[in-house]
């Protein structure tokens, strides 16, 4: 009999708490959307780990999911980095290089805050997300840039975007190896989004 209550006070314990985290991001939701910030979550993913992260920042804020698609899919040998005839290796070592979208332009007037999602390839981001930022009207938008990667940082490829794009609002971006949903919310509150 007394394991019986123990389990059932042990149940009630889980189910509030539960209860108090999904809350907890209910309200970061409504947060966002009643100051009027309408955010769009972009990203690259050759592998599905950008992909991820991707989805845990829209879930966090609220925002809408969107995949950036390159025209032609990279297959395993376009992505071996030591290869130098592999895709990759070609079209990153021509940073003038610019792989064609899947669909051109995105529909961005609804947006005012607007994420883009990467993997680090040589140090920086892969040249679609060039094609990606040339092809879209991000005047007066907050731009946020995320990453995955294999070790290396954010901050080069964040200098080779504001140089690139001085007219867009560069907010500061994170390199999303192993951080915890905190971090995540700690960053989106620097970047005055909580
Ligand atoms: C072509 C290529 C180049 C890469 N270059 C780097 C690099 O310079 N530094 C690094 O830390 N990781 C590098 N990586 C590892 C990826 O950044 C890492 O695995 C990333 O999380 C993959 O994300 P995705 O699954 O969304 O494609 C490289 C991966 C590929 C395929």
């Amino acid at each position: 009999m007394k394991r019986l209550i123990y389990l059932a006070v042990a149940l009630i314990i889980a189910g509030l708490a539960l209860q108090s985290h999904t809350n907890d991001k209910q309200t970061e939701k409504n947060e966002n959307q009643k100051n009027g910030t309408k955010v769009l979550v972009c990203y690259f993913s050759a592998t599905g780990t950008t992909e991820k992260a991707a989805r845990r920042i829209a879930e966090i804020t609220g925002g809408t999911l969107h995949n950036i698609e390159p025209a032609k899919l990279y297959t395993y040998a376009d992505l071996n980095w030591r290869d130098s005839l592999s895709r990759s290796y070609v079209e990153m070592h021509n940073r003038d290089f610019r792989p064609a979208l899947k669909d051109s332009v995105t529909d961005m007037s609804d947006f005012s805050v607007v994420f883009i999602g990467y993997p680090n390839w040589w140090n920086t981001h892969p040249t679609i997300i060039n094609t990606f930022i040339e092809a879209n009207d991000l005047q007066g938008k907050t731009v946020i840039p995320f990453m995955t990667s294999g070790g290396s940082n954010i901050f080069n490829s964040e200098n080779e975007l504001h140089e690139a794009y001085p007219g867009i609002k560069w907010a500061k971006g994170l390199l999303m190896n192993n951080v915890s949903d905190d971090d995540i919310k700690d960053w989106l509150k620097e970047n005055g989004l909580r």
